[in-house]
C-alpha cells in the first residue's frame, strides 16, 4: 500500500499545529520534514528544535527528515537526538555517503538518499545496498508548490531493476490529478505539501491518493 507523507513545510506556519492535526486525523501515514540550509538548496526552513517539537506534539507520527543540506555531516547527531525516524540526505553533496549513511543506520533510524531530477539513476546505483529509501525529487528542491518534473519518473523502474527493494519515495509536485501516474510508476511513498494541505476534505483526499 502507497504510503502518504505530507510535507510539513507547506503548513501555515502561524498554525502548525492545527494543520498538522488536521492532516494526522485525516490519516497521514507519516510526516515529511523538508530541513533547508539556504546553501543547498536557495531556502531556509527549520532545524532539529522543529523535529522535536513534532514529536512531542504528535508522539505516534513517524519522522521522515529530508536533509537538503550541504553539510549533514555537522548536523547528523542533532537531528538524531531531536527524534528523527528516517534521515536521507542529498547524493549531490560533498561528503563520505557511506560513512553517512552508516551513521544514520547504527543509530537505529532508516537511511535515505535523494536524488535531483537532473542526477541520472547510475550516480545512486552503488549506494543503494546501505539505503532503505530512496528519495527521488520530481523538482528542483528549494520550495514546495512546484509542477512535478515527469520525466524523473523512469528512474523508480532503474532502480528496482538494480535490484533496490526498499521505499521508493517521490518529493515534489505531488497532487490528487499525477499521484495515480506517479504510484503506476513505482513509488510506494507520496511526499505532498500543497495538495495534502490545501486539500478541502483531507481525509477523502488521501484515500484517494493511496488507492493504487
Ligand atoms: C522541495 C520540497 C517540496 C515539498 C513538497 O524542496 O521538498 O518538494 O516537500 O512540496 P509540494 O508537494 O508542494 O511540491
Ligand atoms: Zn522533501
Amino acid at each position: 500500500m502507497i504510503e502518504i507523507a505530507p510535507s510539513v513545510l507547506a503548513a501555515d506556519p502561524l498554525f502548525v499545529y492545527r494543520d498538522v492535526s488536521r492532516i494526522v486525523d485525516a490519516g497521514a501515514d507519516l510526516l515529511h520534514l523538508d530541513v533547508m540550509d539556504g546553501h543547498f538548496v536557495p531556502n531556509l526552513s527549520f532545524g532539529p528544535s522543529f523535529v522535536s517539537a513534532l514529536k512531542s506534539g504528535f508522539p505516534e507520527m513517524r519522522r521522515d527528515v529530508h536533509l537538503m543540506i550541504s553539510n549533514p555531516e555537522r548536523h547528523l547527531d542533532a537531528f538524531i537526538k531531536a527524534g528523527s525516524d528516517e534521515i536521507t540526505i542529498h547524493l549531490e553533496i560533498e561528503g563520505d555517503l557511506p560513512a553517512l549513511l552508516r551513521r544514520i543506520r547504527a543509530a537505529g533510524l532508516r537511511a535515505g538518499l535523494s536524488i535531483k531530477p537532473g542526477t541520472p539513476t547510475s550516480a545512486i546505483v552503488p549506494y543503494l545496498p546501505q539505503c532503505d529509501l530512496v528519495l527521488l525529487m520530481t523538482v528542483e528542491p528549494g520550495f514546495g508548490g512546484q509542477k512535478l518534473i515527469q520525466e524523473a519518473l523512469p528512474k523508480l523502474g532503474e532502480m528496482r531493476a538494480a535490484g533496490f527493494a526498499g521505499t521508493l519515495s517521490v518529493d515534489g509536485g505531488v497532487n490528487g490529478e499525477n499521484c495515480a501516474l506517479v504510484a503506476r510508476s513505482g513509488a510506494t511513498r507520496l511526499v505532498m505539501g500543497t495538495a495534502a494541505f490545501t486539500a478541502a476534505d483531507p481525509k477523502a483526499f488521501l484515500a484517494r491518493c493511496r488507492q493504487f
